[in-house]
């Protein structure tokens, strides 16, 4: 297994020997109380960086936005988003059994909404039963491919839901990547929009962890959200330590991954015309579209782990992330997998 390329996901990156040493070195506290030293000192951090007034440390971005929902939207009302977006995807059944949301997915070019398609959702219902409280979008988005939503694009859908006083969230998962591959900050996109999290274990590195921010009202309910889902989690220092270098040095390096993603693409077009355009991949995610092959995409999945490459699959297309544990080298291995998957 060791010797395998892993690319299913920019979330299989171990550890630094830095992020191991501030592990073991942390100071910490209990979390439940508000004293542990190093998740506040991560949390102060990315309200720091984000230009916003808190932020909360959470195992996961799926918890970032499932309390995010709890406190903004109410039983029974809906939250606009795109079709394909992790929210009203991975996190449907989530959404539905922790705070009764419904969503009213609308289809974007590549994952994203423009202000226009928002305004639209936003119109309101002439018979009132159709109540939204939320927007929300995703940046970098996963399934359109890593597209990332320049800064201009979101202050226009911020200002169609602020005319219908809806507020906008930002599932920025991979903001940084979206950062790295328009050249805003993270603070350009934390100013325009109500909430939002980041992941600090996605393509930054860290092993757990993700950051929802917010204002100071937002975050505190979203503390007592946190507590009543049952994350108050004690020590959580160990784990901020390395969310904290990770924060620091993760940012630094994306765009080596973004370079390692139009490799592997530019391979692959070459090997199977038409089935990814490396125009198309702006950030660390290719998708591969093998319908043309003959092969679907599990059968492809499974020769290319026989050939040495790890992969996942989403809407019938294979799916690979870059990230900080693939080298260059790895990649060209990995199209050299590609190859011989192909001949087999
Ligand atoms: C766009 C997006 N949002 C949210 C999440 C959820 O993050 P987590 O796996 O930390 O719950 C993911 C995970 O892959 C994602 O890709």
């Amino acid at each position: 297994m060791t010797d395998l390329i892993d690319l299913r996901s920019d979330t299989v990156t171990r550890p630094t020997d830095a992020m191991r040493t501030a592990m073991a070195t942390a100071e910490v506290g209990d979390d439940w109380y508000g004293d542990d030293p190093t998740v506040n000192a991560l949390q102060d951090r990315a309200a720091e960086i984000t230009g916003r007034k808190a932020a909360l440390y959470l195992p996961t971005g799926t918890m970032c936005t499932q309390i995010a929902l709890h406190v903004l939207v109410r039983s029974g009302h809906f939250v606009v988003c795109e079709s394909s977006a992790h929210v009203c995807g991975m996190e449907l059944h989530s959404s539905a059994a922790l705070s009764g949301v419904a969503f009213l997915p609308v289809s974007g070019a590549r994952g994203l909404l423009s202000a226009e398609q928002v305004a639209g959702a936003l119109r309101p219902d002439p018979a009132d039963v159709r109540v939204i409280d939320l927007v929300a979008i995703e940046n970098s988005h996963q399934v359109g491919g890593g597209t990332p939503q320049p800064v201009d694009d979101v202050r226009a859908i911020a200002k169609a839901c602020e005319s219908a006083g809806v507020p906008l969230y930002l599932d920025g998962a991979r903001i940084f990547n979206a950062c790295a591959a328009t050249g805003a900050t993270i603070a350009d996109y934390a100013a325009e929009v109500s909430a939002m999290m980041f992941c600090l274990s996605k393509g930054l590195g860290a092993p757990i962890g993700s950051m929802l921010v917010g204002d100071s009202d937002f975050i505190r309910e979203a503390r007592r959200v946190k507590i009543l889902f049952g994350a108050a989690w004690r020590q959580a220092g160990v784990l901020a330590a390395a969310g904290l270098v990770a924060l620091e040095e993760g940012p630094k390096r994306l765009h080596e991954d973004h370079a390692k993603a139009r490799v592997l693409a530019e391979g692959i077009a070459d090997l199977l015309p038409g089935s990814v355009d490396p125009d198309a991949v702006p950030t660390n995610i290719v998708f591969v579209d093998v319908s043309g092959t003959g092969r679907s995409a599990p059968e492809w999945a499974e020769r290319l782990e026989a050939a040495g490459v790890r992969v996942t699959m989403g809407a019938g297309r294979v799916r690979m992330l870059t990230h900080r544990d693939v080298s260059m080298a790895d990649i060209r291995a990995a199209l050299a997998a590609w190859r011989r998957a192909a001949a087999r």
